[in-house]
């Protein structure tokens, strides 16, 4: 068996301010897990030489990634955080004042609802699909740092959740979700580092 870590980027600014989506850097209290998540992932992975780190495009999984040493890194955009479109840079508050009927429809309908001129998360659960293959083929651990909206579709691809939980699934920060894989069937740890 061999493990596949997932874990959201440390607290970037945005979180700090409840915005949505942009790209933004990591905080200070982001830094801090970034190099617990180092250390957790070094010491972890101590032996696995073909082990790899895949990161989204946006700098706050890149900088949270970065103190890890002996690695290689490979970006996906297909890790990306779901795009928000009109709403990206947002508060809940604000589109929930701005734009009524789309706040509405999302709360309606979270899992089918599209941003205007961005992604619902059925777009995103589809646009994971060649992730999944290739973190399927991988024979050596492989850490995901990766953002909420898709770090919940691929947790629920692994852990078997429904399509109608996905939108819904606790995806907390600073958090490490362990999936094995074996014979037997999936096994969860999770490692809660701040
Ligand atoms: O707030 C952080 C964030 O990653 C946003 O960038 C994104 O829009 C959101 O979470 C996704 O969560 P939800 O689908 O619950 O709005």
């Amino acid at each position: 068996p061999r493990p596949i870590l997932l874990t959201r980027h440390g607290e970037s600014l945005y979180n700090v301010r409840g915005r949505i989506g942009g790209d933004t850097a990591i905080s200070e209290t982001g830094e801090l897990y970034a190099k617990k998540l180092a250390n957790f992932v070094e010491k972890r992975l101590k032996n696995e030489k073909a082990a790899s780190i895949w990161t989204s495009t946006l700098q706050r999984t890149i900088l949270t990634a970065s103190p890890i040493a002996g690695f290689p890194k490979i970006q996906w955009r297909a890790l990306d955080e779901i795009n928000a479109g009109v709403c990206d840079g947002m508060t809940y508050e604000e589109i929930k004042k701005n734009m009524p009927e789309e706040y509405e429809s999302r709360k309606k309908d979270k899992l089918r609802y599209r941003y205007p001129r961005g992604e619902s998360y059925l777009d995103v659960i589809q646009r994971l699909e060649p992730v999944i293959i290739e973190l399927e083929r991988q024979r050596a651990p492989v850490v995901v740092v990766s953002h909420q909206a898709v770090l919940r579709a691929l947790y629920a691809y692994f852990a078997d959740r429904p399509l109608s939980e996905i939108p819904h699934i606790e995806m907390p920060l600073h958090t490490i979700i362990e999936i094995q894989m074996g014979v037997t069937g999936v096994q969860e740890k999770r490692y809660k580092l701040m």
